[in-house]
């Protein structure tokens, strides 16, 4: 039985019983407990007759290697990801955006080379520009870019290489990550995850 028809079938009983008081029992007091009974249990019995919706965080984005074809597959996974697990739009935006608090990431993979997105998002701190927007006096932003390969934001290597083909696909660019470089999940790997 479900909790919830456990509870239903709980305040089920509360207001049978308390009937059966109001029609059996004559104390004035006891008539009192009946009624407050029926009363408490009805407004019980309506209150789980609402639909229960847990509120779960948005599902996992799933990486299976084995639908990764093309660059373009890699791309599609990625742009999933930054807008998701990876997090990358609650603080960049794609164009310029009134409330985006960090780099706007517009043509992003023209402007900078794979090898320093890579690090962009790895080592976040290693080279840190003042004036993200590349122009105008210095300023300082009110985030920081976290590691991205770390918990909790934590993109695997294969994730991280999508976002890059992401990033550089919309900006018109060339995709230089290629899907031979998508690490395979070893035989014990698998194994492991069919196990659960
Ligand atoms: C908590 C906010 C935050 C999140 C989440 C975040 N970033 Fe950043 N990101 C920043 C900040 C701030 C900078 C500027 C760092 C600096 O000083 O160079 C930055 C810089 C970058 C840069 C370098 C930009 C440049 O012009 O040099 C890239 C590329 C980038 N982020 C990509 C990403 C991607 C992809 C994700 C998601 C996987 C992501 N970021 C998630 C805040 C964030």
């Amino acid at each position: 039985m479900s909790e919830v028809a456990l509870l239903q079938l709980i305040g089920l009983l509360v207001v049978a019983l308390g009937v059966a008081i109001l029609l059996f029992i004559q104390a004035r007091f006891l008539r009192v407990v009946g009624f407050v009974m029926i009363v408490l249990g009805t407004f019980a019995l309506i209150a789980l007759s609402i639909p229960q919706m847990a509120s779960l965080p948005p599902a996992e984005e799933k990486f299976d290697v084995a639908t990764i074809k093309t660059s373009a597959d890699m791309a599609a996974i990625g742009q999933k990801i930054f807008f998701s697990k990876g997090q990358c739009a609650l603080c960049h935006s794609i164009g310029p955006s009134e409330s985006a608090r960090c780099p706007d990431l517009k043509g992003i993979g023209a402007k900078l080379t794979r090898e320093f997105i890579y690090e962009s998002l790895t080592q976040p701190q290693a080279y840190i520009y003042l004036d993200y927007r590349h122009e105008g006096p210095p300023k300082q932003y009110p985030a920081r870019m976290p590691h991205i390969n770390k918990n909790p934001i934590g993109l695997s290597n294969n994730e991280i290489l999508s976002v890059i083909a992401f990033l550089q696909q919309m900006s018109g660019e060339p995709i230089t990550v290629s899907p031979s470089e998508i690490l395979q999940p070893t035989a014990a790997a698998v194994a492991l995850a069919q196990a659960r």
